[in-house]
This record gives structure tokens, C-alpha cells and sequence, in this order.
């Protein structure tokens, strides 16, 4: 083996080995920092769904909720019981992926509602936030959005967006029948609200529910009345996942297209959720931010 030749080439050695040692150091320093979890979380909620396809309305929204909280890690929950653990995807529960937050070391949470109005999911939402206030290891902030339909002001802005975008090749005197998911809560108010709101602004937008009011009959004698012959058939729901498949498009007698056309409309149906309109997204967003601001804190509950 050869000799260093000279003292300088030997500290350089000696000064290099030093360096690299160093570079290490920082190297798997900044390593575990960025593995630490960000302390700000929003937790996105949603009721889920069966259908892969109906999927892209989340992605959707995920990526504009990145978009707009780019400081914020974003996590994924589903309220649908029947559902959870049965996807690929493995959705937690809200509860267990607020508990998860917590346990993380996130102190900051928003939960983002993506139902469309303060019906039993959402009033289950705000209980189960609740439950998570105030506890002595965990979450220091937590506030909850509101639906996508929770005062006047969203109606109105809704109604204006749903005209324009929810069926954008429908022609003048053309209906858009907006099929919503209905509920017996006393939230269900909001569908006949929408109706008020869409009127005013066009009289060929109409809205049905398929567990609630007005139901199919009253949508279908309003659009007879209004002399409409084609309907633009969309779904009122976040996703367009298995109502829409089966009761709004599906091919039994008893699905909406089916029923309509035997009445004589000609029917177009849209196969899009609410969560796949960057204007709408933008509406519910606007709602976490409201809840979000500082002055705001726990006083979200429509
Ligand atoms: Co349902």
C-alpha cells in the first residue's frame, strides 16, 4: 500500500471522511423531520361509496382541498357502516381516523363535511366531533364544516352554480331535474329550499328525492305543468355512485329514466356527482374556511 506522500494529502483525506460523516448526519436528520406528521390535519368526511367509477368526485375533491390548505395533511373518512372495511381502500370510520390524528401527534383538525345537507349523517358528524373536544392527550383544535347546503347564501350560490354546470348542453326549455337523496330529518327543508332558489332563477330546474320531498310524482306533475318534452336527469349527491346506477339511470321499470320516458320525456342523464364540480367544490370549501377562521371556532352548527 502506498504512503500518503505528503501531510496535506493526508488532512485532506482526514477532511473529506469528516465531511461525508457530516452530509450523513444531515441526511437522515432531515430524514426524520420529514417523516414527523405536519401538525394540521384536515380530515375530509364523507358517506362513501360501492361504486369505483363514483370515485372520481373524491379525487376531485382532494385535490382541491390540497389546493386550498396546502400547509394541511389530508386524511380520508366514510360514515356509511355497511361500507367501511369492505372497500380495497379500507376507509376508517370518522372515529377511528380522528383517534389515529390524535394518536399522530396532529393538533389541529378540520373536519370537512362532503354531505350535501345537515341531515342525520351530518348531525351524527357533530356528535362525534364533539366527543373529541376538550380531551386531555390528542387533538388540541378541532372545528367541522358545514355541508355543502346549510344557510341562504349557500342555497343561493348553489342554485346559481347547479343552473349553469349541471347540465351544460341542455337547451331552452329543456328541463334539468336535479334528483337529491331525500331524508325523513327535518333538514330535509333544504330540497324544497333549493327548489325556491333554482325557480328564481329558472323555471325549467326542477328537484325530486328519492326517500323524501317533493318525491319522483311531484317533480314529474311540476315538469308536466312547466310543458317540458326533454329532461336533463342529474343526481343531487356528492357522488354518482349506486343511487344513480340503479333508481335515477338504472334499466328497471322503476328507475326515474324509465319511468319518465314511459311518460313521454325524452331523458339525458348526467352521469356526474356534485364532488366532480370545481364550482361547487370551491362553495363547500368556502363553508370550512367560514368555520375555519379564528372568530368562528365552535360555532358551526346549522
Ligand atoms: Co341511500
Amino acid at each position: 500500500m502506498k504512503p500518503f506522500q505528503t501531510v496535506k494529502d493526508f488532512l485532506m483525506k482526514e477532511i473529506g471522511m469528516a465531511l461525508l460523516g457530516a452530509a450523513l448526519i444531515f441526511f437522515w436528520a432531515g430524514k426524520s423531520w420529514a417523516e414527523k406528521p405536519l401538525e394540521k390535519a384536515i380530515l375530509i368526511v364523507a358517506f362513501g361509496t360501492s361504486v369505483e367509477k363514483a370515485r372520481v368526485a373524491y379525487a376531485t375533491v382532494e385535490q382541491q382541498v390540497k389546493e386550498a390548505f396546502p400547509d394541511h395533511r389530508v386524511e380520508w373518512a366514510w360514515s356509511a357502516r355497511t361500507l367501511l372495511g369492505t372497500t380495497p381502500a379500507r376507509m376508517p370510520s370518522t372515529q377511528q381516523a380522528l383517534a389515529k390524528l390524535g394518536a399522530d401527534g396532529t393538533e389541529d383538525v378540520l373536519v370537512f363535511s362532503l354531505h350535501v345537507i345537515p341531515g342525520r349523517e351530518y348531525h351524527d358528524l357533530i356528535q362525534t366531533v364533539k366527543a373529541f373536544e376538550g380531551l386531555p392527550k390528542g387533538l388540541k383544535e378541532i372545528r367541522l364544516g358545514p355541508p355543502l347546503l346549510h344557510d341562504t347564501d349557500s342555497l343561493k350560490a348553489a342554485a346559481a352554480i347547479l343552473v349553469k354546470n349541471a347540465a351544460t348542453a341542455r337547451k331552452p326549455g329543456e328541463a334539468l331535474l336535479l334528483a337529491g337523496h331525500g331524508t325523513h330529518h327535518p333538514a330535509g327543508i333544504y330540497y324544497p329550499a333549493l327548489q325556491y332558489y333554482l325557480s328564481a332563477l329558472d323555471r325549467n330546474a326542477f328537484v325530486g328525492t328519492i326517500e323524501g320531498e317533493p318525491d319522483f310524482e311531484e317533480a314529474r306533475a311540476a315538469m308536466k305543468s312547466a310543458g317540458v318534452k326533454k329532461v336533463w336527469l342529474a343526481p343531487l349527491m356528492t357522488v354518482a355512485g349506486d343511487h344513480s346506477r340503479n333508481d335515477l339511470f338504472g334499466p328497471e321499470a322503476e328507475s326515474w329514466k324509465r319511468r319518465l320516458e314511459a311518460d313521454g320525456f325524452t331523458v339525458e342523464c348526467v352521469d356526474r356527482g356534485l364532488g366532480e364540480d370545481r364550482e361547487l367544490i370551491s362553495l363547500w370549501i368556502k363553508g370550512l374556511k367560514d368555520a375555519a377562521a379564528p372568530e368562528k371556532i365552535r360555532k358551526v352548527s346549522p
